[in-house]
């Protein structure tokens, strides 16, 4: 009843030729998808990357935005700006932005509002550490994250969110939860939207799995009832990669 959406983190990644080679033998490779296809690339990227997915069913992604219109904010884009590029998608509080950038929930918060005003689809990131698993707060935190990040939308707005649920422990790393962890950490976050939001609203949010997911395991996460998606580091940056987790079914 969800549609899968499978999306493609670059993060710092691929210059604009690079970019315009990897759309190029991706489209083909892509073109019968059951599943949304998106690439979230870094800016630099977007002409390239529009102008190569022309005629395919690639969207465009940001992997950031910011909350304000417009102003001093040097190295900031806004939503608008991204809109004008052609920018569907953004990613938002993803663990690198919330480890290295000082993301925090009330900033992550301010962007969803933001990009949901501006109209782009949102990819909001969750998920706990590996002390913070050991710890047994993996529940707590993502409800947390989740419903602190959601905050001030309405229901009809939460349906159109798109969750990540990335365990901090399993990015770039070559572990992977198991397909029943996963599975069962994005039922708690459905059931956290649910005591919000209503059982109606949370059946339509798209929740990904994101952390080394790739050609070998994408069948048995997208077999899990709760797992709408996926969202791909390492394995995106290589279109018979990205490609085979894209053609999952
Ligand atoms: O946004 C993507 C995630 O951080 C996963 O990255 O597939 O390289 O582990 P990864």
């Amino acid at each position: 009843m969800r549609k899968p959406i499978i999306a493609g983190n670059w993060k710092m990644n691929k210059t604009p030729e690079e970019a315009k080679a990897l759309v190029t033998e991706l489209k083909p490779l892509v073109k019968d998808a059951n599943c949304d296809v998106v690439v979230c690339v870094p800016a630099v990227n977007f002409a390239a990357v529009k102008e190569a997915a022309k005629g395919s069913k690639i969207k465009l992604g940001a992997e950031n935005v910011h909350w304000a219109k417009s102003g001093a904010f040097t190295g900031e884009l806004s939503a608008d700006m991204l809109k004008a590029c052609g920018v569907e998608y953004v990613i938002i509080g993803h663990s690198e932005r919330r480890q290295y950038f000082g993301e925090t929930d009330k900033t992550v918060n301010q962007r969803v509002l933001a990009a949901v005003e501006a109209g782009l689809k949102v990819i909001m990131c969750v998920g706990e550490n590996k002390e913070e698993r050991e710890a047994g707060y993996t529940d707590a935190l993502v409800e947390y994250q989740t419903l602190i990040g959601l905050n001030g939308l309405t229901k009809e707005q939460v349906a159109k969110i798109i969750i990540a649920y990335e365990p901090v422990w399993a990015i770039g790393t070559g572990l992977t939860a198991t397909d029943e962890q996963a599975n069962e950490t994005i039922g708690v976050i459905r059931a956290a939207v649910a005591r919000k939001y209503g059982k109606g609203t949370a059946n339509k949010v798209r929740i990904q799995y994101g952390g080394s997911m790739n050609p070998k395991n994408v069948k048995g996460l997208m077999a899990q009832p709760e797992i709408d998606g996926g969202l791909i580091g390492g394995a995106s940056l290589k279109a018979p990669d990205f490609s085979q987790v894209v053609n999952y079914d």
